[in-house]
């Protein structure tokens, strides 16, 4: 009986494993047309370090040592994140496919969680954080809670390709 349970369980697993692993994320947001309040046109690739302000989709890289870890954060994590430079400094904004699947998503620096505040924009729910300039620059360390199968928290990093911001306000 115990040997049925733990096989039918493991076939469960299994099966959440394909299914997670093949789910589709809608690819990444569409920029919007136009023009910035700054007069650039909007959807267009920009160094973010020659304009005082501007909003950008940027592209990342997902790192981890697991190649299930992979697949998950990068079909569960929308891929591109939202850089916004301002008077106030920069915000990353980090957005997820499915709240319902994975929530709580922190920054790590060192021993230190970092908290960021909830946004949706684009279709999606989002956590946006205060960084620095140089932290773009480096692997962030992301910390999410996975509700769905693993139900704990996991870690993984992410790289950004800054050299294709594209401009969205
Ligand atoms: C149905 C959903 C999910 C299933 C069945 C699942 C399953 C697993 C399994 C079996 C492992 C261990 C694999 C290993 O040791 O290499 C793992 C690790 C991992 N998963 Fe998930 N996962 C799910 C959702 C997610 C989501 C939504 C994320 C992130 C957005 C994620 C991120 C990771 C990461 C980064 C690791 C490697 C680090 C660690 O073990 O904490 N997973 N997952």
């Amino acid at each position: 009986m115990k040997k049925l349970l733990v096989a039918v369980v493991a076939v469960i697993v299994a099966l959440s494993c394909v299914a997670a692993m093949t789910a589709c994320v809608d690819d990444a947001i569409e920029p919007p047309e136009g023009y910035s309040v700054d007069g650039r046109k909007l959807n267009e690739i920009y160094d973010i370090d020659e304009y005082e302000r501007g909003e950008y989709l940027v592209p990342y890289e997902v790192i981890t040592d697991s190649f299930m870890g992979k697949s998950m954060a990068e079909k569960y994590c929308v891929p591109t994140v939202k850089v916004t430079k301002s008077d106030d400094g920069f915000k990353l904004a980090i957005y997820i496919v499915d709240p319902s699947v994975m929530n709580n998503v922190r920054l790590v620096e060192g021993e230190t969680e970092i908290h960021g505040s909830e946004v949706n924009e684009f279709g999606y729910d989002g956590y946006e954080f205060e960084v620095s300039r140089d932290a773009l620059d480096g692997e962030i360390a992301v910390r999410l809670f996975v509700s769905m199968v693993m139900n704990r928290d996991t870690n993984f990093g992410i790289k950004l390709d800054l050299t294709q911001a594209k401009l969205v306000a």
